[in-house]
């Protein structure tokens, strides 16, 4: 591993809940060290984002969770976790496909998507400590080898299904490591301006006008101008006023 501490240590389990559960009750229970990266074959309770269900293919795709402890960041930018986690599986996927030939963006706030189908996904836990952040756990769900997505085909990809190629699933999890350990050292050495600016540029249909739909089935159309420090989506409406949205309250049509 080319790292300094995410990755030195690594736990493999065969078969585990769901990582991410296993990590918290870790550091719950025990000192885990920080960097600590927890990975598995098979998930049988892998969890997503807003109470949903992750499924992976057995010894197919990268299942993880990494422990990090970034008692520097106050509660109100614990976003930016998300940025950078959401930067790192993009740099890795920009390094596997060749970005002129593949569409790779993230959806707001961190799906990471390539030519508009979803091959990766983060779920971040954390623990409060008074005003900073105590530790945090990332969960990453990257797609790799598994090509058969049962009904989520069309909506789901990986990188097997993208090229055509078998993909070392340990190579890319110790790159995934690198630049996570990258971005959150730049963000460690507060290059808070540059993080927002590339993750601004990676999101999809940023600077566009695009058609939204809310919860009580209402549509209408915005542009999207930004993403707020609590991660919220900043839309410039027909009238110029700019709203902010959480991920509950609009959903993304097309
Ligand atoms: C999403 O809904 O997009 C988030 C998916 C996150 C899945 C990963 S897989 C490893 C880790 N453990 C879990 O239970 N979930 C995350």
């Amino acid at each position: 591993m080319e790292t300094l501490f995410i990755g030195k240590n690594m736990l493999f389990l065969p078969e585990v809940e769901s990582t991410n559960t296993y990590a918290m009750n870790m550091l719950r229970n025990v000192n885990a060290i920080d960097g600590t990266v927890v990975y598995t074959d098979n998930q049988t309770h892998g969890k997503g984002q807003r109470g949903a269900s992750w499924n992976s293919q057995i010894a197919s795709n990268i299942t993880t969770s990494i422990i990090l402890k970034p008692t520097f960041l106050s509660v109100d930018d614990s976003f930016f976790l998300s940025k950078i986690s959401a930067l790192s599986i993009y740099d890795v996927l920009t390094g596997v496909l060749d970005n002129s030939h593949y569409d790779i963006k993230i959806k707001w706030p961190n799906d990471i998507l390539v030519n508009s189908k979803k091959i990766a996904g983060i779920l971040i836990e954390n623990n409060y400590n008074a005003n900073s952040l105590q530790y945090s756990v990332i969960g990453i769900g990257l797609n790799v080898n598994q090509t058969d997505f049962g009904p989520l085909e069309g909506i789901a990809t990986s990188l097997k299904q993208i090229t055509g190629k078998e993909y070392n699933r340990k190579e890319l999890l110790e790159k995934l490591c690198s630049c996570l350990e990258k971005w959150y050292f730049a963000l460690k050495s507060n290059k808070t301006a540059f993080i927002t600016e590339t993750y601004l540029d990676c999101i999809k249909g940023m600077n566009m006008r695009l058609s939204f739909k809310m919860p009580d089935n209402s549509v209408f159309q915005a542009k999207i101008v930004d993403v707020n420090r609590e991660g919220k989506l900043c839309l410039e409406m027909d009238d110029l006023s700019i709203q902010h949205f959480e991920i509950k309250e609009l959903q993304f049509i097309s």
